[in-house]
């Protein structure tokens, strides 16, 4: 039996922040400060600050995902996710985010992104990206996983595998004086032969001081942009990959984004450092939930 599509819950009240905890600029207006035309370079604090952002956001988002489970609600996800944020000092950077309303991201099935925690359970069966992004001092640290919740099928099994394939493709891309869209040809070219389309309308992006920057991450081939890959720089890569078709509705929540189809999408993300001679993975290892344990 086809499975009925993702319906929204009740989302609970936006959860509180000790006012002790520095917030980014957005935290009281909802509205981000300018985009900033190129990610700065990184001076050694920076680099030291920007590690501990992403060694927060994977402490945070490991937790989270510990707890997924048949039954458990995706507010329950926030709640958990919230907590340990806050004990660690710093600010849930997605809570208030051009009015974002939670503290983390959760996006099941065919939701692409910017899923809402709300009262839905997980249901045995169900893919569930968990995206995580702290702001610890003065810069954000950005990473997410699809899991399985219980048993899956072939499909979504094979789904998962490929879109965290093309996240660590594309990884091994990066190093100074590469061009920026090699990162998008590997990935097109990794989910195509395995028969999946790339989601366009949701790009990479510069990270550090901002939660978004220039430049943004194409995770498709753009033959016209020859930017090059600089020491020092730090962006996310996130690719998004479908069963189905590519193109994306927006529910009217505004945030939601499922696939056109409602066929199930899958996305991993981590935030990395431009080495000398290659790239770090600040928000941790090549080793995904789904192959643990
Ligand atoms: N973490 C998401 C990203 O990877 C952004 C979430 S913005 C929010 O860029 F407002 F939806 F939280
Ligand atoms: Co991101
Ligand atoms: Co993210």
């Amino acid at each position: 039996m086809k499975k009925p599509p993702v319906s929204a819950g009740i989302v609970s009240p936006s959860r509180a922040v000790p006012v002790q905890i520095a917030r980014p600029e957005y935290a009281g207006s909802g509205v981000p400060g300018p985009y900033k035309l190129s990610c700065v370079k990184e001076t050694d604090d920076q680099i030291a600050r920007m590690r501990k952002a992403g060694r927060f956001a994977r402490e945070v988002l490991d937790t989270v995902l510990a707890e997924v489970r048949p039954g458990i609600s995706t507010d329950e996800l926030d709640l958990i996710a919230h907590e340990r944020i806050i004990a660690l000092g710093a600010y849930p950077s997605p809570l208030n985010y051009m009015g974002f309303p939670k503290s983390i991201c959760t996006s099941v099935d065919e939701v692409v992104v910017h899923g809402i925690p709300d009262s839905r359970w997980l249901v045995e069966g169900d893919i569930v990206n968990c995206d995580v992004t702290v702001f610890a001092d003065g810069m954000h640290g950005d990473c997410s996983e699809t899991v399985f919740v219980g048993k899956v099928d072939a499909g979504a099994q094979k789904l998962v595998e490929v879109a965290w394939e093309c996240l660590i493709q594309a990884i091994d891309v990066v190093r100074p004086g590469r061009l920026f869209n090699q990162i998008g040809l590997v990935i097109e070219n990794h989910a195509r032969e395995n028969g999946f389309s790339i989601v366009r309308e949701f790009t990479g992006h510069g990270i550090g001081e901002s939660f978004h920057m220039s430049p943004y991450i194409a995770h498709f081939y753009e033959p016209d942009n020859t930017a090059k890959i600089e020491e020092g720089m730090t962006f996310t890569i996130e690719p998004m990959i479908s069963e189905g078709v590519a193109e994306c509705l927006i529910w009217p929540d505004k945030w939601t984004a499922v696939t056109a189809d409602l066929a199930r999408s899958a996305q991993f993300e981590h935030t990395l450092l431009v080495t000398r001679d290659g790239v770090e993975i600040l928000t941790g290892g090549r080793t995904p939930w789904f192959l643990r344990k």
